[in-house]
């Protein structure tokens, strides 16, 4: 028999128009939409064109005119500064309207960029809504970033205003973010015209006269501002994610079908309802950040939770038992290497016992493979649904799901469940021809793609072809390999490009590498993200000197690692480099990085047919075996 979930996605398929259409009446518009989904000028689509609305009005003003201004919306809960802030509705729209003012002391218009460059503190949330009050199109750029990333994201965006923090706090170490701020937009050469700065007492910046603003003295000054009419089609951010190169793909996202969808989502895949506690344990700085610290639980009527600490040493692996309890969280989400790192300290859960966990009912996972060990362990000890579910920065919310809201299907270990409505996911081979259920090829999605994903890239509509659109004609393409199998349960097994998945956080690879080629004594190099107990996957890199280089190969791996450190940041965690004779290659000259990546896992593999000298495959086991890899593994 059919169930809800059923009968929602067979609609949101047959019918988008008409089921995004009726999901839209439950946001604020100041003029709906003239027509649902534009697609007059494939392969761009638009939702709801010629309809008018504001984000902020949608996440705050909203709830107030309708009797929540008393609830709590945002919950700052910090272990690691020992601090625990409770702003309501009402509160929370005083403070962004009164940073939106601030900003519009800068001179920001619509249209304008404003890059957010800070910890997860409260001030971070207030600037990402403050710029959707007004218009401005906020880039939020993660902290763990190195003053080169952000310089790259500075001359893309070319933000007017750039706000940040004096530091981060990592764990116990105090991160300077200032001195990083400045040094990027020296780098940079679309500098801004001001920034806002928002001193913490563990470490005052210093400030550049003429350009730096301090928080609290640009908030003193400010008149409040009410939220601006902008059109469901104006971008409302714009979120740098990795390519295949240096460069990364700055991914749009509109006002109109990021409410719609964002909203929706709430109750059809977490079931979660408006005054529920709801926690992504996540960084504004990543998209998961955007969609579930900030957006989507407000837009519901939720309280949402911004915890500035990690799931273990903050102080221990019971923090995130002692959060849930402590403000009744019904449904979280996090990756599942916080889970790994939790379980690794506390195998038997043992710090669980303190806390009453009674309200929580769903713990969701994402941003990389959950492994069933890790899933297992979590339903295990928490007595509730652990459900995988699969997305991507590009897509702002679950391709697919178990959506709690909807219906709830059997688990299958490995597996995020099934598409989600609105995802018509394929498998596909190299031609575009559709597999067989249980067959791997590549997973894509057939066009368009659902209210809330990206219309493009930031100003760049051919790299957004290129890069999603132009190889699998009608359909646009995840990037991930994987299968459905005769009961539509989704597969995802890895990406088919050079991304790899670091403690949830995604990275290139190909960007290390073009970072490593700088260095003088490097001829060739590659970099490989091998398997990590914790992390899931960590880089390596591989280098091949220059002839006639003699120097200590223990230097030259300590100068790239800082390499890496210096130009991408410590949250690539690139520790570990050696340095081969040669590179295992096909005749063509392609680097072999699949067998490569099973020596190091210690996997079996076969000696590929195109193989140029299999006798480098040898040497690369040794010197794998030397760094803790290959033979070295259990
Ligand atoms: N600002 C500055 N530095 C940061 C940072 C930030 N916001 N976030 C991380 N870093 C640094 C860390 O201090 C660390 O530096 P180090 O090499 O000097 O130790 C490095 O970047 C790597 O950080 P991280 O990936 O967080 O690793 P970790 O070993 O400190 O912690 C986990 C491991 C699993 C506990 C941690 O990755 C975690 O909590 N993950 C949760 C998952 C998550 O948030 N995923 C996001 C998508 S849902
Ligand atoms: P990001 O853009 O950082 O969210 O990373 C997106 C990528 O993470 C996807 O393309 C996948 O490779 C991976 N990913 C995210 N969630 C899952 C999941 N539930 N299962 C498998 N891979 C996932």
């Amino acid at each position: 028999m059919a169930n809800l979930y059923d009968e929602t996605y067979e609609r949101s398929i047959k019918d988008p128009e008409g089921f995004w259409g009726e999901v839209a009446e439950d946001c604020h518009w100041y003029k709906k939409w003239d027509k649902v989904l534009d697609d007059s000028n494939k392969p761009f689509y638009k939702w709801f064109v010629g309809g008018q609305i504001n984000t902020c009005y949608n996440a705050l003003d909203y709830h107030i005119e309708n009797g929540l201004g008393n609830q709590d919306a945002l919950i700052y809960d910090s272990p690691v500064t020992d601090t625990l802030r409770k702003y309501t509705y009402t509160e929370l729209r005083d403070e962004v309207a009164k940073f939106a003012g601030a900003l519009v002391d800068q001179g920001v218009k619509k249209g304008d960029r404003v890059i957010i460059y800070m910890p997860m503190i409260p001030e971070a949330v207030i600037s990402m809504l403050g710029c959707a009050r007004i218009g401005a199109i906020h880039s939020v750029v993660f902290g763990g970033f190195a003053a080169k990333e952000l310089a790259t994201r500075i001359d893309d965006a070319k933000p007017k205003v750039i706000v940040s923090a004096s530091c981060g706090i990592e764990v116990k170490r105090v991160i300077p973010y200032k001195p990083l701020l400045d040094k990027a937009i020296e780098l940079s050469s679309a500098r801004p015209e001001k920034c806002i700065i928002y001193q913490r007492p563990m470490e005052e910046a210093t400030m550049v006269s003429g350009r730096d603003l301090d928080w609290n003295d640009a908030l003193a000054k400010a008149r409040p501002q009410d939220c601006v009419v902008l059109e469901a089609t104006d971008p409302l951010y714009i979120l740098y994610t990795s390519g295949t190169t240096g460069q990364p793909k700055g991914v749009v996202r509109d006002n109109g079908g990021h409410v719609v969808a964002l909203k929706w989502t709430m109750k059809a895949v977490y079931n979660v309802d408006q005054g529920d506690v709801y926690w992504a344990a996540s960084d504004v700085g990543w998209v998961v950040g955007h969609s579930y610290i900030v957006y989507a639980p407000l837009f519901k009527g939720c309280t949402t939770i911004l915890f500035e600490g990690k799931p273990v040493g903050t102080p221990d692996a019971g923090v995130f038992w002692r959060v849930i309890s402590q403000h009744k969280v019904r449904s979280m989400f996090t990756a599942p290497t916080a889970f790994r790192a939790i379980k690794r300290e506390d195998p038997r859960a043992e710090l669980m016992k303190d806390y009453d966990l009674s309200e929580f009912k769903y713990l969701f996972l994402a941003g990389e493979r959950s492994d069933p060990d890790t899933l297992q362990w979590a339903e295990k000890s928490l007595k509730v649904p652990v459900i995988d579910h699969w997305w991507q920065t590009e897509t702002g919310w679950a391709i697919a799901a178990n959506c709690e809201g909807l219906h709830h299907f059997p688990v299958k270990y490995g597996s995020p469940t099934k598409a989600a409505p609105g995802w018509d996911v394929r498998v596909v081979d190299p031609g575009c021809n559709e597999l067989k259920p249980g067959e791997i090829g590549a997973l894509v999605v057939k066009l368009p793609l659902p209210p809330g994903t990206l219309p493009t890239l930031w100003e760049n509509d051919e790299r957004y072809k290129e890069s999603y659109l132009n190889e699998f004609p009608g359909y646009y393409k995840t990037a991930d390999a994987g299968y459905i199998d005769d009961e539509k349960y989704i597969y995802v097994m890895s990406r088919t490009d050079d991304i790899i998945n670091v403690a949830g956080h995604r990275l290139s690879t190909g960007a290390m590498e073009e970072v490593l080629s700088d260095h003088p004594d490097v001829a060739e190099c590659a970099v490989l993200g091998v398997e990590d107990q914790l992390k899931g996957q960590i880089p390596v890199g591989f280098l091949v000197l220059n002839a006639g280089v003699s120097r200590d190969h223990s230097e030259i791996v300590k100068e790239v690692v800082q390499m890496i450190r210096d130009r991408i940041g410590p949250v690539a965690a690139f520790k570990t480099a050696t340095v081969v004779k040669r590179l295992p290659k096909t005749r063509s000259g392609k680097i072999l990085r699949g067998t490569i990546q099973k020596i190091a896992d210690n996997k079996e593999f076969n000696i590929p047919a195109t193989i140029d000298d299999p006798t480098i495959l040898g040497e690369m086991e040794e010197a794998l075996t030397g760094i803790g890899y290959a033979k070295a593994r259990k």
